[in-house]
């Protein structure tokens, strides 16, 4: 089969990134999807079971630092577009071992950013590289008042929101120096199906469901700007096809929460979903010892894509926040799959003698 685009993108196994696959191989068949992922702990390649068959899906499994495979795989498929999503993502995980962010979230982007130098060597037309990247790389707002925008300085306080930092800086200068064709985003916080249980909603729903404490830290104060995953899937099918060569996008709910607000808002949604007493597992709310340098407060000023491009997030909080609940606990055996790691014989028994 002729296939009109040849995209790679990167990290599709995880959260956000089999969202844009599964979008990118169904609503654009001509368009073949590479998808290279390493499948750490938090790829599962069975989160894309539902497209794996598919003419236009190709999956690979390796490293965004292996320069030789990224290149080979650039000549291979013939590589016109890079939607780069893979990461090391979690902010704890960041604190205890930060060199790990180093190596995937820069040395990978630039590892990506040159094989793409070299593969399209000067002719850009027609080709992108697209880098999803996070609100975190802006620092942290006040309680009251103020919103990040594309213009707000750069200041990161955690090793892995300083990772992304420094990768958006590289994909600029590969622009600036090379004329790279780039495009950047930077979301608030996605939430939905297939997020590793252990980013707040889905740890928090699993532990509801296992009657464990619900580990809340300092006091519970800080805000997020919650987005759902589908929302944000559309905004970089838009953004890819439409954003403008050079520029970046903010990509944000326009959602903040209080965490203990979040918090209570979900314990009595997923008891009503249980069918439990009201307040039943309220008394697992638990206050913790404060993340270090717990960023107080995230929010988006999306209007430029807004305006920009017409993206609007489709939907509401407690729409999205309710079917994501019950899609956990519709899929108990996904949760019991990654949280035991039996996910990891996904692989061998679906690709790896393919
Ligand atoms: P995730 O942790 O769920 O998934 C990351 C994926 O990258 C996994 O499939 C993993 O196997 C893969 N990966 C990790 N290291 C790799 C390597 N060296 N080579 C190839 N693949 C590798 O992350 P996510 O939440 O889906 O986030 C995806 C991207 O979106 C990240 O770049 C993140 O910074 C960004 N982002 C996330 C959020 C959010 O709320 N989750 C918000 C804004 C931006
Ligand atoms: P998280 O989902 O880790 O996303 P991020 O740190 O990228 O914003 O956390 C969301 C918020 O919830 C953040 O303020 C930290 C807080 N949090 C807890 O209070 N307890 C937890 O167990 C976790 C994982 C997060």
């Amino acid at each position: 089969m002729n296939f009109s685009r040849n995209i790679l993108i990167t990290g599709g196994a995880g959260f956000i990134g089999s969202h844009v696959v599964r979008r990118f191989v169904t609503l654009h068949p001509d368009y073949r999807i590479v998808n290279l992922d390493l499948l750490t702990y938090a790829g599962n390649p069975a989160n894309l079971k539902d497209v794996e068959e598919r003419e236009n899906y190709v999956f690979v499994r390796g490293d965004i630092c292996d320069a030789e495979l990224v290149e080979e795989l650039f000549s291979r498929y013939e590589i016109d577009g890079v939607i780069h999503l893979a990461a090391e993502s979690h902010v704890d995980r960041s604190i205890v071992d930060p060199l790990a962010f180093a190596r995937t979230n820069v040395l990978g982007t630039l590892t990506l950013l040159n094989a793409a130098r070299k593969a399209w060597n000067g002719c850009w037309e027609g080709r992108r590289f697209y880098h999803i990247s996070t609100d975190e790389v802006y620092g942290a707002l006040p309680a009251e008042g103020g919103l990040f925008t594309e213009h707000t300085p750069y200041a990161p306080h955690s090793p892995y929101s300083a990772s992304k930092a420094s990768s958006d800086h590289f994909v600029r200068a590969f622009h600036d120096t090379y004329g790279l064709p780039v495009v950047l985003s930077n979301c608030s916080n996605n939430y939905g199906p297939y997020q590793f249980p252990e980013k707040l909603i889905p740890l928090f729903v699993n532990n509801i469901r296992l009657r464990r404490p619900l580990p809340v830290y300092g006091a519970g104060e800080n805000v997020r700007d919650w987005l759902y995953v589908e929302d944000h899937a559309e905004a970089i099918d838009l953004i890819f096809h439409r954003g403008t060569t050079g520029e970046s996008y903010n990509v944000g709910g326009n959602n903040e929460w209080r965490n203990i607000d979040l918090v209570r808002l979900l314990v009595a949604t997923t008891d009503r979903l249980l069918g439990n007493p009201e307040g039943h597992s309220s008394s697992l709310i638990t206050f913790v010892t404060d993340r270090a340098g717990h960023d107080l407060r995230y929010a988006i000023d999306s209007s430029k894509l807004q305006r920009e491009l017409g993206w609007r997030p489709r939907r509401s909080f407690e729409e999205g926040l309710e079917q994501t609940i019950r899609w956990y606990l519709d899929n108990d055996e996904w949760l019991e799959n990654v949280t035991s790691g039996a996910y990891e014989h996904y692989y061998e028994e679906h690709y790896a003698k393919r």
